[in-house]
């Protein structure tokens, strides 16, 4: 293996989206490896209570280009973990998280980056969106930006991301895991800490050139399942409630016009209802593949399970 700026040259890593669900966990992870960190964020004051002293922060949008600039002064490498997925920033998803980071490509080549870790997500089957007849743009993006990153010359690695375990812990309401559509009967889901670790490998080597990596925890389960280990992990009895989709459904149209959040949501949440079974059968190899590239101790559901209970 041989390492970006390892010896006497250490550049500094950008991190865009670096104070994010799961960038933050990134940042810290580089951190740790003794890297400098960059990264650009649109309030600074924020990104400094959530990342601490430690990281050069750019304040900006990555939407201009003076900011992208600024921020990749000095990099050698970038990781891509933006996203505007918010009901604040759903309506410029387009320009944020496909245009802007095209952009960004084109000013980091530029600039001399050498090296690109992109976050997408974990997998799009063309043949379940037609079934499905859905096309969201949300997964559409990735797909656009993957795809100019397989015809450049940088030395690229696309993490596909599956779902935040934290999708457990947030669809429970008292002591009631609230699922809409009940869930797939085996969903991958993976910690935040482990895409921070295996992020901040990933981006120090140059030998996963070309690779996109399915990032998952080791193992695929429902809802119902999630809820009864959680529930034995933390001794606090969570029930399982599937709830219809079709309030989600009016729910989309009626606020569609004030804000597209949940249209944008409501395809999402049907994906994730129809997830792949072959897919979700591939989790353990997957995984193992992990275990045996990327040095880390996988977090469980369990042990997130337990951090839930403290916070
Ligand atoms: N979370 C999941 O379960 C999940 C699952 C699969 C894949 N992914 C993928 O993982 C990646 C990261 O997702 P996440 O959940 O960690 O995102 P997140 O928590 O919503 O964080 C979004 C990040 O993007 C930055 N950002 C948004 N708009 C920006 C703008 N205009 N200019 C500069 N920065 C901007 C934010 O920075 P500031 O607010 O500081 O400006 C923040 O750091 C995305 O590619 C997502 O698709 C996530």
């Amino acid at each position: 293996m041989n390492c970006i700026g390892s010896g006497k040259e250490k550049a500094p890593i950008l991190v865009l989206g670096g104070t994010g669900h799961y960038g933050r966990h990134i940042v810290r992870s580089l951190l740790e490896k003794g890297r400098s960190v960059q990264v650009l964020s649109r309030n600074a004051a924020n990104a400094r209570d959530v990342l601490g002293d430690g990281v050069r922060i750019v304040e900006g949008d990555i939407t201009s280009r003076d900011s992208v600039v600024e921020a990749l002064r000095g990099v050698r490498a970038v990781v891509i973990s933006v996203s505007a997925f918010t009901p604040r920033s759903i309506r410029r998803l387009r320009l944020i998280e496909c245009d802007s980071v095209l952009m960004v490509l084109e000013n980091a080549r530029d600039a001399g980056v050498s090296r690109i870790v992109f976050i997408s997500v974990y997998d799009i089957r063309e043949d379940l969106l037609r079934e499905l007849n859905l096309d969201p743009e949300s997964a559409r993006i990735k797909l656009e930006v993957e795809a100019a990153l397989a015809v450049s010359e940088f030395n690229w690695t696309v993490l596909g991301a599956a779902p935040s375990m934290q999708i457990f812990f947030a669809m429970i309401r008292g002591d009631t895991m609230i699922v809409p559509g009940g869930g797939p009967p085996a969903l991958p889901t993976v910690s935040r800490m482990d895409v921070g670790e295996i992020a901040a490998q990933a981006v120090l080597r140059d030998d996963l050139h070309r690779k996109r990596v399915r990032l998952t925890g080791p193992e695929a389960f429902s809802f119902r399942e999630a809820a009864l280990r959680i529930s034995a992990a933390t001794g606090r009895s969570i029930r399982f409630r599937k709830i219809p989709l079709l309030p989600l459904e009016i729910a989309s149209i009626v606020t569609r016009p004030v804000n597209p959040f949940l249209s944008h949501l409501l395809p999402m949440v049907k994906l994730m209802n129809n997830f792949p079974l072959d897919v979700a059968a591939q989790v353990p190899q997957d995984h193992q593949w992990l275990v045996d590239t990327f040095k880390y101790a996988p977090t469980t559901l369990e042990m997130e399970a337990q951090r839930w209970m403290k916070t």
